[in-house]
């Protein structure tokens, strides 16, 4: 039997958890121990206007069940919010030991349509917010020596979804961020992940159908496979992953997850083994890439670098394996 996830002594920031996601993580870390921060601004699903009233009634309700909670209320596409929200924590429950970056909405339009404000706005919540409060955040987790950061990343970025651009571009510099954070924290106590989650939130609501236009989606969408997993794209089907990635017990870093549909699965990135030009300071030219494409973009073996010096490492297996050194 698995020891139970305990978080007692533990203070968790987890931003926009006024709705959706970020409420179900707060809810189930309060009832685990945690002392909860519960950011949120308060504003539509589609990121307009503020109010107290969802950061306010998730603290109460943990409050009412007996857990320990502050509300907060500042956003996080702002250095001054992202400081703010951590800085409540430390003033709450004087440190600060899991921050799980959620907050965020939708501004989804065609690509070759987004306008600045669409771009800026989500480059703002999503990317920008993740720094603002994680910057403020590491700098205490480093000062204690432990740490837990879930950054919230999308399928939308790393398998693309149309009318996003905007949208997966920030959840793409998540990962970038993400592994970074997973890096340098390894030298104390921090470990980062990322959480790709489907959830049938407030957010999903503000999806825009035009891109069904593009035949490929119509079809995905309207498939017995999309209709199969339907009653399973639940908020509360997410929750189980995200606590345990960010609890004591959890070793794994720099890791990407996705949670979807009652499916909890690893994402790895991969380089394919590639074809190694022979040895010498001339480069190949363009008719030699197209002779060995092939090879280029056959990943039956392939290589997971950790870290950019890893990639080194890869090429010289894939230079031996070839006759090439
Ligand atoms: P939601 O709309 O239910 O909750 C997001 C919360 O963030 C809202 O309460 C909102 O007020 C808050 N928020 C927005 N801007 C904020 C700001 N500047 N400062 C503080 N709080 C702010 O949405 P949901 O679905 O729970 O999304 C949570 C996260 O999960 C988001 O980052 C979203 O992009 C991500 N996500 C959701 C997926 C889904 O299928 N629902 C899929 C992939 C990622």
């Amino acid at each position: 039997m698995t020891e139970a996830l305990r978080f007692d002594g533990r203070v968790a920031i987890i931003t926009g958890a006024g709705n959706g996601l970020g409420k179900d993580y707060a809810l189930e870390l309060a009832r685990r121990g945690a002392r909860v921060v519960v950011n949120d601004l308060g504003g539509s699903g589609a990121g307009v206007g503020a109010s107290t009233n969802a950061a306010d009634l998730v603290a109460e309700e943990i409050r009412d069940a007996g857990g320990k909670a502050v509300a907060n209320y500042d956003s996080v596409s702002t250095r001054e919010g992202g400081a703010a929200i951590v800085q409540s924590a430390l003033d709450a429950f004087g440190k600060l030991d899991i921050c799980i970056n959620n907050a965020g909405f939708l501004r989804n339009g065609r690509f070759e349509d987004l306008t600045d404000q669409q771009i800026d706005a989500i480059i703002d919540v999503h990317l920008k917010g993740a720094f603002y409060v994680a910057q403020p955040a590491y700098r205490t987790m480093r000062q204690n020596g432990y740490g837990r950061f879930l950054f919230t990343g999308s399928a939308s970025a790393m398998f693309g979804h149309a009318w996003q651009a905007n949208y997966a571009a920030a959840k793409g510099g998540l990962m970038g961020l993400s592994h970074v954070v997973a890096i340098e924290g390894s030298a104390y106590g921090i470990t980062s992940n990322l959480l790709m989650p489907t959830a049938q939130s407030r957010l999903a609501d503000e999806m825009d159908t035009g891109f069904m236009e593009i035949p490929a989606f119509a079809q995905s969408v309207t498939s017995a496979d999309y209709a199969a997993s339907a009653d399973r794209i639940e908020v509360p089907f997410n929750t189980p992953l995200a606590v345990y990635l960010v609890s004591e017990q959890c070793a794994s870093t720099h890791d990407i997850y996705t949670a979807n549909s009652g499916r909890y699965a690893k994402v790895r990135i991969c380089a394919a083994d590639g074809w190694v030009a022979p040895m010498g300071s001339t480069p190949p030219v363009a008719e030699d890439i197209a002779a060995h494409f092939g090879r280029i973009c056959d990943s039956d073996i392939h290589h997971e670098p950790l870290t950019v010096y890893d990639e080194f490492t890869a090429v010289a297996k894939a230079a031996r394996r070839q006759g090439v050194i």
